[in-house]
């Protein structure tokens, strides 16, 4: 919840942007470096939930590995800081171009999703004289009770390679001479919030497949044991920092190690999410025949989630909290300003009495906000404002005064 100066302040700038919360974004990292170390497990941010430099800065330098899934993710990481050999890259259609690009940087691992991309790899690396280091992405047909848009270990995702190409997978490594095979990689998914059901079943499966492999001759130096930790979107005060303590006790009382063996974790949501909060302003207030419209200046151009997940974000009235002590709830269906009947960012939600003007927060905004904003209705792009930096953001303009 923001305090008072702080609305104060916001008020000011020019909306939508994004807020971060610098203070909770250090905390939240520096709490899983911390527990990383004791748990012995190696910890890579999954760039994609959000790509902003300064973020990236910050965990980079706290010695965190990137977790990639395009070229430009692979440039830009390498750009804030990651060391190519702490760069790891998955995603089942990487071009060639792509492959070329983080080749010659020598990151830590391709994350190979099917035999094909190991083919191309190897051949690559044969004709540009180096050696590639190659993780295989196995799918482990694990339900990770998510979202189904966001369940990525089941067969019947496109994600992986699944079991019944295990011998040929096993020949092609054995052969691909251009590659330094180190290990396999598995996710099954984002927003788990049935932490130790979960991944104590991911961790199990794991275990055996490793077993599998290694007993064919192949040794597993790595594992990465993919997979979201959920955020706690109804309460985002309540859990401004996920329950990294159980996540990271469960994966070490399960997951069976040799010393020599590192894990991996690619924590991309947890680790942001709740330090943005989209700022937008109420436009107009609009009565319908049936309900009262709150429309506001941030629509799914802006967050995306709402209107192609049915994701729920808390929507807060900033202004309203200022202005009454105990105010007078109604329910509204708080929409966005773009030609979508899907740009709805909650329908019938209670509020106090709301007005134009009115600052309004859309809370945890962090993860797949900024990065899934598009310029649609050439809307332009709401920029990130830093809680240690707001003098620098852009200031709104009173267009009813004549200068
Ligand atoms: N690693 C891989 C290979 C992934 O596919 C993902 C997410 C992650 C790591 C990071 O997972 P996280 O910790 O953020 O859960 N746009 C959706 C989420 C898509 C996640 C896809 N993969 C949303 O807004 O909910």
């Amino acid at each position: 919840m923001l305090d008072f100066n702080t609305i104060e302040q916001l008020d000011k700038i020019a909306t939508p942007f994004y807020y971060y919360d610098m203070g909770l974004f250090r905390k939240t990292v520096d709490h899983v470096a911390e527990l990383a170390s004791e748990h012995d497990i190696k910890v890579h941010y999954a760039i994609k939930a959000n790509v902003e430099r300064r973020l990236l800065e910050y965990i980079s330098a706290k010695g965190f590995g990137a977790d990639c899934v395009s070229g430009n993710e692979v440039l830009h990481a390498h750009s804030c800081g990651f060391p190519a050999d702490k760069i790891v890259y998955a995603g089942v259609g990487k071009s060639d171009k792509e492959i070329h690009d983080a080749m010659m940087l020598g990151i830590e691992a391709f994350n190979c999703e099917s035999l094909q991309e190991i083919f191309v790899i190897n051949e690559m690396a044969h004709i540009h004289g180096v050696k590639a280091n190659v993780s295989v992405r196995i799918n482990p047909d694990i339900d990770a009770h998510t979202h189904k848009y966001v369940t990525t270990g089941l067969y019947e995702n496109k994600f992986g390679i699944s079991q019944h190409e295990f011998e040929k997978l096993i020949e092609i490594i054995h052969k691909s001479e251009h590659i330094n095979f180190i290990g396999l990689h598995f996710h099954v998914g984002s927003q788990i919030s049935r932490v130790e059901e979960v991944f104590g079943l991911e961790c199990r499966r794991v275990n055996e497949i490793v077993e599998y492999f290694e007993k064919k001759g192949l040794e597993i130096r790595n594992i990465n044991l993919g997979g979201g930790l959920g955020v706690d979107y109804d309460d985002p005060d309540g859990g401004q920092i996920a329950d990294f303590e159980t996540w990271f006790r469960t994966i070490s009382a399960n997951i069976r190690r040799r010393p020599d063996q590192t894990v991996h974790v690619e924590p991309g949501r947890s680790l942001v999410a709740q330090c943005a909060t989209l700022i937008s302003r109420v436009v107009f207030v609009k009565s319908g025949e049936t309900k009262n419209f709150l429309i506001m200046d941030a629509g799914m151009n802006d967050l995306i989630r709402p209107a192609l997940y049915g994701a729920y974000h808390k929507i807060e009235n900033l202004s309203a909290s200022q202005r009454q002590f105990f105010p007078t709830f109604q329910a509204y269906d708080i929409v966005g300003p773009v030609c979508e009947s899907s740009d709805v960012w909650g329908a019938g939600r209670l509020l106090p009495l709301s007005v134009r003007g009115d600052l309004m927060a859309i809370r945890s905004a962090g993860a797949y906000g900024q990065v899934m904003a598009s310029r649609y209705n050439m809307k332009d792009l709401a920029p990130a404002v830093f809680s240690d930096a707001i003098d620098d953001a852009p200031m709104k303009k009173d267009y009813f005064t004549v200068e």
